[in-house]
Parts: structure tokens; sequence; C-alpha cells
């Protein structure tokens, strides 16, 4: 069976966080569990590039739009492979694929009459990217409650999207198909928004030029609304793409809650009106919100730096810990001690310890060969009729997009695993004569709980597999062979290896920062005349990049009192590249240049470094390029 399932596509205006990656780790999941059950999947994911935001972050940095987004885009796709996720394709709305897709969709409405020229007055939300009525204000702000911020007057010549003429056929088909609109307090919302009308949808802008432009009318672009919930079948090839022909329609489109109204409601408009059919399913998941209770999130400034989240903790104890906490319907808390007690509970003490204890005795009582079981007892008859259980409750969960709950069906299995180590108690049985047989059939049952186990995690934790199947000399295997007991081979060798999720000492972990608080001694004194001889300058960072097969090194082209130097800086790892553009830092000018990886670094920036954190200098007024500092 072919399955189609899809992220929203990101904006690039900023690197991506926690709460963002939370859609497509989830959807990662999915994706990965229907290819384990053999499924025929197509996962896609993307970016949301022609946004009037982009623009205004991209000139607020001084460089063009195309520039920046590619940076950021880098930065969605590094994230995307540390966290191992699998798509199959990336979109992006700045591809030709896509623009003659879009142009192509707007064109046909506007001929079949469904889009129309007028004017429209109103009211702009550039975060939000969306327009707003007078009525529909909040103390003359924007009402989404997550944003509140100034909307702007818009007055221009638009085109219009004719939703109004599909309100009832879009009515009919959620009420024809509740499992349209998930879950189910989304849908009740859905209803709500569409049975109070609906009016027509302004698709295009005058005011500036960065988008898809309207072919028939170039002084337009197309609403960004528009042109990205087209990503989703132009990435197919629609019309005529033999992908489109086979996937479409979607399985699934997965999202936050703040964009339900989006694909629940234009989206299956647009569909409608191109006569083609509609996805099956529009999930609406919670936020993660931080400890004080915001939504995480760049412009609340409470995100934590995805990399460094990986680099201590690991991707797969993140894809857990977020995977966990976002319980259907409701928002989850993210906090670095939720993770790392996470991390400890359910990771290091119930499945690591589970795993090392019984492989280790497996090693310790028959060399690490795996015996011929004896006879099974009712313990291990139960221990199967659990896992079964178990399976099959894993598989209705995620057939309805609920992760945390397969999850916590799994650490049901986890448990009872653990419980059979101390009911067996095989360290008795081995002191025990005419217990050999007895012993064998503990230490097979252990190593085929790790087996299915090893199989039900893999959708969450795909860095785990490999690890587990090295240690149990068996591949992962399909889903099926998790709901069959007797598959190991008696004579198998197995090993205890390391600790699968070494324990996270939170204490330890601040301990260290103690340590890194020894300051470094005051260096010998110099005269004025000396210091003199520096010449510090502010300078204005215009290009940056990484340096080819390097983690450290970083290239920056910087303005200089109207010349453009290049410096490479050992930053790489505190700052990514986009970071950097557009920001005003300070070099030593006249160092005597020196050749970095065979680049010819012009300079030094100045940064200051403590332990592991290193901030570099930065100036955030009017000062311009070139301006001394002493
Ligand atoms: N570009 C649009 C989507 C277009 S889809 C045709 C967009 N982009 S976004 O980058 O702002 O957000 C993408 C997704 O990230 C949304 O589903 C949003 O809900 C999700 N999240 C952003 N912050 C989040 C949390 N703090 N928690 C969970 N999800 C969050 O909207």
């Amino acid at each position: 069976m072919k399955y189609y399932i899809t992220t929203p596509i990101f904006y690039p205006n900023s690197s991506p966080h926690i709460g963002t990656a939370y859609t497509t780790i989830a959807a990662d999941a999915l994706a990965r569990f229907q290819r384990l059950k053999g499924n025929d999947v197509y996962f896609l994911t993307g970016t949301d590039e022609n946004a009037q935001k982009i623009v205004r972050t991209a000139e607020s940095k001084g460089i063009n739009p195309k520039e920046y987004v590619d940076g950021v885009v880098e930065r969605f796709q590094e994230l995307w492979k540390l966290l191992n996720i699998s798509y199959d394709d990336f979109i992006r709305t700045t591809e030709e694929r896509h623009h003659k897709v879009v142009q192509g969709i707007f064109t046909r409405l506007y001929e079949q009459g469904d889009i129309y020229k007028s004017e429209y007055e109103g009211w702009y939300c550039t975060p939000c990217e969306t327009f707003w009525t007078e009525n529909k204000l909040v103390d003359g702000k924007c009402p989404n409650p997550d944003c509140g911020r100034e909307v702007e007057l818009l007055k221009e010549e638009s085109y219009f999207f004719r939703m109004s003429k599909y309100q009832d056929r879009l009515l009919d088909h959620i009420r024809k198909h509740p499992e349209f609109i998930q879950p189910v307090s989304r849908r009740n919302e859905m209803i709500r928004f569409v049975e109070s009308g609906l009016e027509d949808l302004c698709v295009s802008r005058t005011t500036f030029q960065w988008g898809i432009q309207v072919p028939f009318d170039p002084k337009h672009v197309v609403y960004v609304w528009l042109d990205a919930l087209i990503n989703y079948i132009a990435a197919l090839g629609y019309p005529e793409g033999e992908k489109y022909g086979h996937y479409w329609p979607a399985e699934v489109h997965l999202m936050g809650k703040d964009i339900v109204r989006f694909h629940a409601v234009i989206w299956p408009i647009i569909l409608l009106a191109l006569d083609v059919p509609l996805p099956k399913v529009v999930y609406g998941h919670g936020w993660f919100l931080s400890k004080e209770g915001g939504k995480i999130s760049k412009s609340r400034g409470n995100v934590q730096d995805s990399f460094e989240l990986i680099r201590r903790y690991g991707s797969d104890a993140i894809r857990y810990f977020l995977l966990r906490e976002m319980q259907v319907g409701t928002d989850g808390t993210y906090s670095e001690d939720a993770l790392v007690e996470r991390l400890n509970s359910d990771l290091a003490n119930d499945l690591g310890n589970f795993v090392s204890r019984s492989l280790a005795m497996l090693v310790k009582y028959r060399g690490g060969i795996v015996p011929e079981p004896g006879p099974d007892t009712p313990l291990e008859q139960e221990l199967r009729a659990l896992s079964l259980e178990v399976k099959n409750e894993v598989e209705a969960r995620m057939e309805a997009f609920d992760p945390a709950g397969a999850l916590e069906q799994i650490w049901r299995f986890v448990a009872r695993c653990n419980k059979y180590v101390d009911e067996t108690a095989p360290w008795s049985l081995a002191k025990q004569v005419g217990q050999e047989q007895r012993l064998n059939t503990v230490l097979y049952y252990f190593v085929e709980e790790i087996r299915i186990l090893n199989i039900l995690c893999a959708p969450f934790m795909p860095g785990l597999s490999p690890k587990i199947s090295r240690l149990i000399g068996r591949n992962t295997g399909a889903w099926e062979e998790a709901g069959r007991w007797g598959l190991t081979a008696p004579g198998t060798k197995v090993e205890k290896g390391e600790p699968l999720f070494p324990r996270v000492d939170i204490l330890q972990l601040i301990d260290g920062e103690d340590k890194a608080m020894e300051f470094e001694p005051i260096k010998e004194e110099v005269s004025i005349e000396d210091f003199a001889k520096l010449d510090f300058r502010v300078a204005k960072v215009v290009k940056a990049e990484k340096v080819e097969k390097t983690d450290k090194l970083l290239k920056l082209e910087m303005e200089i009192a109207g010349e453009v130097r290049t410096v490479v800086s050992g930053i790489a790892q505190h700052y990514a590249p986009e970071d950097l553009i557009g920001r005003k830092v300070v070099v030593v000018a006249n160092l005597k240049p020196a050749k970095l990886r065979g680049i010819m670094s012009q300079g030094m920036i100045l940064a200051a470094s403590h332990g592991d954190t290193l901030e570099v200098l930065m100036l955030d007024k009017n000062l311009p390029g070139g301006a001394r500092v002493k």
C-alpha cells in the first residue's frame, strides 16, 4: 500500500529549533513505521521561501533573500541529517519545478473564474503571513493568540480566490469524513470556522517582488500560503507526473495546530476548484511550550540550539523525548531537565539496563552463545501474549498518528522484560544443579525480547537499531517479525557491548561547567605604545560560509572602510554562517595575513571564550564598517 506523508514546509527565516523539529521527527517515525510494515512510503518535507518575512529578515541583514535562504536551508538539511530524518524529497519553493506548478494553477483558476481581480483593503500580519479584516483585530493588533503583533494596513490591487463558492462542498466533505481533520477538537474548531462563513481570499501582492510572479500580470506575486500549500502536489510533479498519479492523495498532512486552518480550509478548496481528490487526513498536533508556558519559538527568544542539544544528548534521546512528551490533543512541555530525566529513567535505566544486564548474563553463563531453549512455563506464555498485545496497540496508535501512545505501550513491554529478569533470577538458576535447561530457556527469551524491542523501537530511534543489531547478531527485521517468537537461531553469538544510553548526570554537567570557571591568568603588562600598534576596526560581515572539510572554520567576507577582506575564523561550532551575515564585528586589521587551509586570512575577529562557550564581539548600533576601535 502506498503511504504519502508530509510535514509543513518551514520558513527559513531562522535556524530550526526543537518546536519545528517535532513535526518532522513525528512524520519520520510514522514514515519509518509504515516502511517497516512493507508499505510504499513517500515522505516529503521542505522550505517555504517566498514569504514577506524572509525579505524583511534578509533586508535587516543587508543581504539578498536568495543568498540568505540558501544558508538557512543548509542548516535545516544538516539538522535533519543529524536527527536521522528519512525524507524522500525536500522541496524548496524557490525551485523552478514549484514555480511552474503554482503559475499553472493560478492561471487555471483565473481562467475558470475562481480567481478575479479587485482591490484589497485590510490588515496584514507579516509574522503570520495572514490577512485580517478590521473587525477581527484585537486592540488593533493581530488576533492570533500566539502573535498579537502589529499589523499593517494594505490597500492594493489584488487577485481574490472565490473561497465562498466552495464553502458548502467543503463542509459536506468534513461532515462525511470524520477522519479528515484530526484530532477531533481541531475538527470541531474548523467546522465552526467554516460555518461562520468564508470570505474570498486575497491571493496576490504588489508591494514587493520576492515570490512567484502571476504569469499574466507580472507586477503581482502569488500570496505565500497559496504558493506554499501547492508544494504537496508540485513535489509529485502535478498534473502529469508519475509520482503524482501514484502517491496522491496524501494519507496525511502533519502539522502544528496553528496552521490547521490553512490546510483544512484553504487547501481543500484549492483542490476542489482543481477537481483534485482531497488528502485523507489533516492532523494538527499541539505545541511544545517552555517551562514558563510560552510556545517555544525564535521570536520569544526561548529556543536552545538544536545542534548543541544533539551534541550533548544524542539524536535518539531527543527524538524519544519529543515523541514521548507530545500527547494527543494537548501541548507538550520542553525543558532540558525533563529531557535528562527521561533519558536517565526510560532510556538508560529501563531499556538500556535491561539490554546490558541480560546480555551480560548470556556472556557470563553461556559464553555469549544463544542456547537451545527448554520448555516454556506460564511466565513465558504471559510474556509472549503481552508482546503481541503491545505490538497490536503500537500499530493502532501509529495508524492514529499517536507516537506518544505507541511509546507508552512499548514501555509496558520494557517494564515486563525487566520484571521477567527479576522473576526468573538467572543468577540463582546458575548456581542450582539441574536448572541448566531452565536457564537456557530464560537466556533464550532474553535475546528474543531484545530482538522484538529492536523492531518496536526502530521507527522512533533509528540510531539505536544498528547498535542493538550488532549486539544480538541480527538485523532489525520487518515489523511483522515483532509479532513472532523463536526467530533467533540457537548458536548465534551475542555481545554485551557498551551501555546503549549512558546516564547523564546533570550535576556533573554543572560541575563540568564549574571547572571551566577557572580563569586564565592575566598576561604580562604592555606599554600604551605597544597597544597603539594594534589597529582594531569595525567590520560588517557580508558573506559567511563553512570552510570545506573542517568542523571549526568559517570563511567570512567583511567590509572595512569600503574594502572587502577575507578572514578565516575558528568559530564554526558556535555560529551558523547565517547568524553572522549582516552583523558588525571587531577585527584586528593590521595583523600580518596568514594562510589557513589554503585561504589567505587578512585579519582576526575578536571573540571572548570561557570553557566551551564562545561569543564574538559585536556592535549593534550605527557605526559603519571601518570605524576605529580603541
Ligand atoms: N511555512 C508555514 C507552513 C506552510 S505549509 C504549506 C509555517 N512554517 S513555520 O516554520 O512557521 O512552522 C512550521 C511548523 O512548525 C508548524 O507546523 C508549527 O506548528 C510548527 N512549530 C513551530 N513551533 C512549534 C512548537 N513550539 N511546538 C510544536 N510545533 C511548532 O507555518
